[in-house]
Parts: structure tokens; sequence; C-alpha cells
């Protein structure tokens, strides 16, 4: 197969304006980055105009933590803060030359996302999706160009997280996958190609790592038990808080993802799951005592 890799970055189309679909947790983080790195227009959209508004409120606070901790100025506040902008109005996305989405991890609604925003953007607008273990190519299938998407897969916490995966479809043309590895570059991270292959990368390798601690609890270990058992391994954070970080339900989603791809190799827990579902502030105390820690 041919190797996945960074082509000419000569090829990389210029990005003036930077659409995002979603306006959750990686959503945000996204917009912030884009925001401050590229120092183009960003517009964030949801699908009500409340999220839309709680998104942007987030953005712009965490753009006033950078300017309270002396890592930009006022002015540069302000002027970031004038290049967010929220709508419900996917006509807003048509000067937008790249697309990013994080909705929800299911193949068919990142699909209707993109059969939607083509019918908006320009012919050569690059599109990407953040998923984290769903195939890109099948996401890609419903678009009148599915040589324009590219898979830009992220960490949490985006802004401190140095990597970001890039993840080339047999269809994707050289143009967006430079574009992705250009603007990868400019948002200082080191891209990393992948196949659209289940879990690309990181993901097949953390959940064997996150299965295999699941299994330990399912098998009668105390989960802080196999929190503590990690620190040899110098991870920065044990796997239980590391799930807690990315969220329960993505963590569960993506066990699953991986273990009906590849069912003798990967673990799906039902305790995982069980966690996964408490989700009311009294119960997440209760699962805070259930899993030992408490930051
Ligand atoms: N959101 C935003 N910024 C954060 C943050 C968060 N949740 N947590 C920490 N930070 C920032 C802090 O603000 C601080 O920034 P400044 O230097 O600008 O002040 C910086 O990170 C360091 O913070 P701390 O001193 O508190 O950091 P730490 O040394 O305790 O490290 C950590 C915190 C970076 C989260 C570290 O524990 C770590 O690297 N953990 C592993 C994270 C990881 O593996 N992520 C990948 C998850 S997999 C995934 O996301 C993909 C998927 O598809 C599921």
């Amino acid at each position: 197969k041919r190797p996945v890799g960074a082509p000419d970055k000569d090829l990389a189309r210029p990005v003036t304006k930077v659409g995002v679909i979603g306006a959750g947790l990686m959503a945000t983080q996204f917009a912030l980055l884009f925001v401050r790195r590229l120092q183009v227009p960003v517009v964030i959209t949801d699908v009500s105009a409340e999220r839309v508004e709680k998104g942007v409120a987030s953005i712009h606070s965490e753009i006033g933590k950078l300017e309270d901790k002396g890592r930009i100025d006022t002015d540069t506040a302000n002027r970031l803060r004038s290049l967010v902008t929220g709508t419900t109005d996917k006509a807003d996305f048509a000067a937008c030359d790249f697309v990013i989405e994080a909705v929800f991890e299911e193949t068919s609604v990142k699909q209707d996302v993109f059969r939607e925003i083509e019918q908006f953007v320009a012919e050569d607008a690059i599109l990407a999706t953040n998923t984290s273990s769903l195939s890109v190519e099948e996401i890609g299938s419903v678009l009148a160009h599915p040589e324009r998407l590219v898979g830009f897969h992220f960490f949490n916490p985006v802004a401190v997280m140095p990597l970001v995966e890039v993840v080339r479809t047999p269809q994707a043309s050289d143009e967006a996958v430079s574009t992705a590895y250009v603007i990868a570059r400019k948002l200082r991270k080191n891209a990393i190609g992948s196949a659209d292959a289940p879990g690309f990368i990181v993901n097949r390798l953390l959940a064997k790592v996150m299965g295999e601690a699941a299994r330990a609890i399912d098998e009668g270990t105390a989960l802080t038990e196999v929190e503590q058992a990690f620190v040899p391994l110098g991870l920065p954070m044990g796997p239980f808080e590391l799930i807690d970080l990315v969220g329960w339900k993505v963590a569960a989603h993506v066990q699953d993802t991986m273990s009906s791809h590849f069912p003798d190799r990967f673990y799906s827990s039902p305790n995982l799951h069980a966690l996964a579902e408490i989700d009311e502030p009294l119960e997440r105390d209760r699962k805070k005592r259930i899993t030992g820690w408490s930051k």
C-alpha cells in the first residue's frame, strides 16, 4: 500500500477564513487555536443559538485567560475576540476555505453536517473531520467532492497536546492533505499521517491500554489500584483520569468502535459503559468516589 505522508507543501490552499461545526468541548478549543495561530476570521455553528452563544462565550473566556497569564496583550485579545463569530446560519460559512467538524461521533450525523455544508462553501474549500475512530472515507461518501475531505484528529487538551493525526482516504486530493499539514504546522502541531483505519494510530494504542485497564476492574481489581499501576509507565495520568478528561462517553464509544471492528483484539468493558452513563452532578460525585480521584 502507498505510505501515508505529507505531499508537497506548495499544493496547500491558502486559508483566509475557518469554519468550525460544533460548539462543544473540542470545537471551541479548535476555534481558539485557529484564531490564535492563523489570525483569520473563525466562524462557529451548532444546532441552537444557545449552544453557539455558550461556545463563543467560552472562547472569549479562554482568550481572557491567555491575556491574564500575559501570553497575549490586550490589543491582541480584543482582535482575537473580534475574529470569532457564532452563527446558526450555514450561509455564513460561504467564504470559509477550511471547515472542520467536531459534532456527535456518529457517521450519519457527520454525513448530514457535511452534506449540508457542501451546499454553501466554494467547490475548492477543504473539509476536515475530527472523528477519532470512524471511517473518514465512509463519512465522505455522501459528498459531491469526497477528494476534499481529510481526517484532522486533535487530542485533549487541544492547546497542550502537540500532536494531530492527518488521515488520508484513498480519494483524498494532494491539495486537501497538503493544506491539512500546512495548517497543522501553523498551529504548531506535529502532524502524523495515518491511513483511514479504525482508531487511526493513537486511539488504536490508547484503546488497547484503556481496554486492559477496564478489564482489570471487571476482573475485580479496584479501579484506584489500576490507576496507580500506570505510574511505572511514565504516563502523565492514569487511564481513568484520562478517560475523565476526554469524556466517559467518548472513551466508551472509542472502545465500542474498536471492539466492533476487531472483536478478537479489543475489549469493551460493561463497567466502563456503566460509569459512562453516570452523568448527574450528584451521581458524578459518586463516580468520583468509586473511581477514587477528585481533582
Ligand atoms: N484544558 C486546557 N488546558 C489545560 C487543561 C485542559 N483540560 N489541562 C491543563 N491545561 C493547560 C494548563 O492551563 C497549563 O497551561 P499553561 O502552561 O498555559 O499555564 C498546561 O496545560 C499545563 O497544565 P498543568 O501544569 O496543570 O499540567 P500538568 O503537568 O498536570 O499536565 C496535562 C496536564 C497536559 C493534561 C497532562 O496530564 C497530560 O498530558 N495528560 C495526558 C493527556 C492525553 O493523553 N491526552 C490525549 C487524550 S486522547 C484524545 O483526546 C483523543 C480521543 O480521540 C479520545
